[in-house]
C-alpha cells in the first residue's frame, strides 16, 4: 500500500541532515569518515573528511574525552574559529551491531565562555569577601587580647574597623541579591517624596570613610529648586553610593568628587563627577551589562561589576535615566534623573 504523502512527504531523513546545523558524520568498522553533512564542513574547517579517520582529526586539535561510557562518547576540542578559538563538542554513539559510529558535533563556545565567565565571577566574591573577613578577624583577634588593658582611642579605632569590615560584608551580599532579583525580575522600589540631599547623608555614611582613606574630597552643590525628588531614599543613597564609591575607586587619590543636582523638565538631574581617567566610548555601552569590568578597572581597584548594572535597575524603576558623560583621559561624569516631588505649596492646595 503507498504510504500517504502528508505535508513534509517530500521531506527525506537526507535533507534533514543536509539542513543541520549540527554536524553529523559516520564513521564504518574501519574507523574511516563514511559520509558527512555539510555543517561537518562547516564547524571541523575542513574540505575533505570522507575516508578520513575522525579520530585522528581529532586528536590534531588536543581533543580530550569529557565522559566515556559503554558505546558512548563525548569529546571537547578547540578549533579556530573566525578570530578566536571555539570549543566543539563531538558526541559519538555506536551503531548497534558494532557496524560503526555516529556522530554529532556542536559549537558550545558560548556555553563554554559563560561557564567561564561565572567561574571567573565566583573566584572575583570570594576575593571580594576575603579582605573584610581577614580586618574582621584581625581586629578581633586584638579585641579578644586586649580589650581591657587597650586605651580608649585604639579599642574605637579597632571597633571602627571592625564596623566598616562588617558594613562591606553586608553591602557584597545585598549587590548580590539585588542582581539576582534584578535577573529574575522581582526588583521593586517604594518612592516617596524626599530629598536628594537625604540620598547622599544615607550614602556618606557608607563611601565616606572610603573617600577619607584616599585622601579625596566631596564638593556637593544641591540647590533648593533641584531638591525635591519622588524616589526610594534608602535605594538612591545605593545608587549615590555606587556613583561615588566608582569615583573614588577609579579618581586619583587626593581628587575631587563632584555632586551636584539641577532642575531639568519634570526631572531633578544628579551627576557625580570624577577626575579620573575617564572612560573611552566604546567601552561605554557595556558599563551597565553585569560583571562587565574594563580591565584597567580590574588592574586599579576590586569590585563585582554589579554597582552600575543595580544603579541603573533603581533609576529605571523610579521612572528616571542614568547615563555617562566621559572620554579616555577626561574624567567621568555619571548623572541619573529622579521625578520631582510635588511642592509644598501644591500638595498644600489639594487638600
Ligand atoms: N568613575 C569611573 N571612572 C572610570 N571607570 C568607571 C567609572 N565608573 C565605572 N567605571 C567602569 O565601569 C565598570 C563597571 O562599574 P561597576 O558596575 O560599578 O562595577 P565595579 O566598580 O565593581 O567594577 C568598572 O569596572 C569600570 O571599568
Ligand atoms: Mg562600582
Amino acid at each position: 500500500m503507498p504510504q500517504q504523502a502528508g505535508p513534509l512527504g517530500a521531506l527525506a531523513l537526507e535533507d534533514a541532515f543536509v539542513a543541520l546545523t549540527d554536524g553529523v558524520l559516520v564513521t564504518g568498522p574501519d574507523d574511516r569518515i563514511a559520509s558527512a553533512n555539510p555543517a561537518a564542513f562547516r564547524l571541523l574547517g575542513e574540505d575533505q573528511l570522507v575516508g578520513r579517520e575522525l579520530d585522528e582529526l581529532l586528536l590534531v586539535s588536543g581533543a580530550a574525552t569529557v565522559q566515556k561510557t559503554d558505546g558512548h562518547l563525548v569529546r571537547r576540542a578547540w578549533f579556530p574559529r573566525e578570530e578566536r578559538m571555539g570549543v566543539l563538542e563531538i558526541v559519538s554513539t555506536e551503531i548497534t551491531g558494532r557496524v560503526g559510529w555516529i556522530h554529532t558535533v556542536r559549537d558550545v563556545t558560548s556555553q563554554a565562555e559563560l561557564l567561564r565567565l561565572k567561574e571567573d565571577f565566583l573566584l572575583q566574591v570570594a576575593h571580594e569577601l576575603r579582605s573584610p573577613i581577614t580586618a574582621l578577624i584581625a581586629s578581633l583577634d586584638l579585641v579578644v587580647q586586649d580589650a581591657l588593658s587597650m586605651p580608649r582611642d585604639e579599642l574605637e579605632r579597632m571597633v571602627g574597623t571592625l564596623q566598616r569590615s562588617a558594613l562591606r560584608l553586608e553591602n557584597l551580599v545585598e549587590n548580590l541579591l539585588d542582581a539576582g532579583s534584578i535577573e529574575a525580575g522581582t526588583f521593586q522600589v517604594r518612592t516617596t517624596p524626599t530629598t536628594v540631599r537625604h540620598a547622599l547623608e544615607e550614602a556618606l555614611l557608607f563611601v565616606g570613610p572610603h573617600l577619607e582613606a584616599r585622601g579625596q574630597r566631596m564638593v556637593s552643590d544641591i540647590p533648593p529648586n533641584a531638591d525635591r525628588v519622588l524616589a526610594d531614599p534608602r535605594r538612591t543613597g545605593q545608587v549615590l553610593a555606587n556613583l561615588i564609591m566608582n569615583a573614588s575607586k577609579y579618581g586619583p587619590e587626593g581628587g575631587t568628587v563632584t555632586v551636584m543636582a539641577r532642575p531639568k523638565g519634570g526631572a531633578v538631574e544628579v551627576s557625580v563627577r570624577d577626575e579620573g581617567p575617564g572612560i573611552p566610548v566604546d567601552e561605554q555601552p557595556r558599563l551597565f551589562q553585569r560583571f562587565y569590568r574594563s580591565r584597567e578597572a580590574r588592574e586599579a581597584a576590586g569590585g563585582l561589576g554589579l554597582g552600575l548594572t543595580i544603579s541603573r535597575a533603581i533609576v529605571q524603576a523610579q521612572g528616571g535615566d542614568i547615563g555617562i558623560e566621559s572620554a579616555a583621559g577626561q574624567g567621568t561624569s555619571v548623572h541619573f534623573t529622579l521625578p520631582k516631588a510635588r511642592e509644598l505649596t501644591q500638595e498644600a492646595h489639594r487638600t
